[in-house]
C-alpha cells in the first residue's frame, strides 16, 4: 500500500555541468549540452520534492567536476551513518572527498573513508529488509562486504552485465518498502533468480522504459517522480494507487543519469 513519508534530499545545482569524457555510453562530448536548461530543469524538480514536503539540502557545486550533479553518487546514508565515495574514474574522484567533507561539516557523526571502490546510492538501494547493491561496472564486490558491516543491514550482491545500466540505479528502484521494480535485462541470469526469489512480486519494467531511464526514479513511498519519457512505468505505478509525477531532465539524460542520479537520501 503506498503510504507517504517526507525525506531529506541531497541535491548538487548543475552550475558546471558539461559532457567532456566518456565513462557510459550515454555520454557523447560532441553533443552540445545546455547548460542553463540543465539548471532550469534541475530546479523544477528541487521545487516539486519542497512543494511535497521534502527538505532539499544543498551541496556546492565545484567548477571541474561536471558530474557532481548526480548527488546519488556521493556517498550512502543509512541510519546516519555515512558510507564515502570512492570513485572508479578519475575524472570523478574528487567528488568523494568534497562530498564526505559536505557530511562532516554537517556533523554527521559517523563518516566513514571507503577503502574499496563504491559510488554510492548509485549502486545501493536500501529497501525494509535488505540493501541491495549493485557490481560489474563501477563499484566493487569488496565494497559491498564494507557496507554491511558499516550499516548493520544484510547485503544481497546484484551482478549488472549492460553497460547501458552500469548502476544499480538506473536498473532497479525501490518504491516503499520491499517494493521494488526492476529492468530484468540488466541482471546476470543469476542475479536475476535472486531477485525473483527474494521479491517475488517486484514490478518489471519493460526494457523499451528502461531504455529511457523509467527506473531512475525517486519515491516517497507515494509519489513517485519519473523521467518523463517512461509512459509504461509511470501507467504501471498509477494503477498501483502511486501518484506520478513526471520530470523532464532531457540535459542531465546527456551525462547518462536522470531523477534519483540527482537526489541522495540523507536517512537519519
Ligand atoms: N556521468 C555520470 C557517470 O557516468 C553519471 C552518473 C549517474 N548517476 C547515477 N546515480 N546513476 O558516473
Amino acid at each position: 500500500m503506498p503510504r507517504f513519508s517526507p525525506r531529506r534530499y541531497l541535491m548538487c545545482r548543475p552550475e558546471f555541468f558539461d559532457v567532456t569524457y566518456t565513462i557510459n555510453p550515454w555520454m557523447d562530448p560532441s553533443k552540445a549540452v545546455d547548460a542553463e536548461l540543465a539548471v532550469t530543469q534541475w530546479e523544477g524538480l528541487r521545487a516539486l520534492y519542497e512543494e511535497l514536503g521534502h527538505t532539499v539540502e544543498l551541496i556546492e557545486p565545484i567548477a571541474g567536476l561536471p558530474d557532481m550533479v548526480y548527488a546519488a553518487n556521493g556517498a550512502t546514508v543509512v541510519d546516519g551513518k555515512v558510507l564515502g565515495a570512492h570513485f572508479r574514474n578519475a575524472e570523478r574522484g574528487p567528488e568523494g572527498p568534497a562530498y564526505l567533507q559536505w557530511f562532516r561539516d554537517y556533523g554527521f557523526p559517523v563518516t566513514r573513508d571507503a577503502a574499496h571502490i563504491n559510488e554510492g546510492e548509485g549502486d545501493f538501494r536500501l529497501t525494509a529488509s535488505w540493501l541491495l547493491a549493485g557490481h560489474g561496472f563501477r563499484s566493487s564486490l569488496a565494497s559491498h562486504t564494507e557496507a554491511q558491516e558499516l550499516f548493520g543491514r544484510p547485503v544481497i550482491s546484484l551482478q549488472l552485465v549492460d553497460p547501458r545500466y552500469y548502476h544499480l540505479d538506473t536498473a532497479l528502484t525501490v518504491l516503499e518498502g520491499d517494493t521494488i521494480m526492476y529492468n530484468p535485462e540488466a541482471f546476470s541470469p543469476e542475479s536475476l533468480a535472486v531477485l525473483r526469489r527474494i521479491f517475488p512480486d517486484a514490478l518489471i519494467a519493460s526494457a523499451e522504459d528502461a531504455a529511457k531511464f523509467g527506473l531512475n526514479m525517486v519515491s516517497d513511498g507515494l509519489n513517485v517522480f519519473v523521467p518523463e519519457a517512461a509512459q509504461g512505468v509511470a501507467e504501471q505505478l498509477r494503477r498501483r494507487g502511486y501518484m506520478v509525477h513526471p520530470v523532464d531532465l532531457s540535459e542531465l539524460l546527456k551525462g547518462g543519469g536522470s531523477v534519483k542520479c540527482c537526489t541522495l537520501e540523507l536517512r537519519s
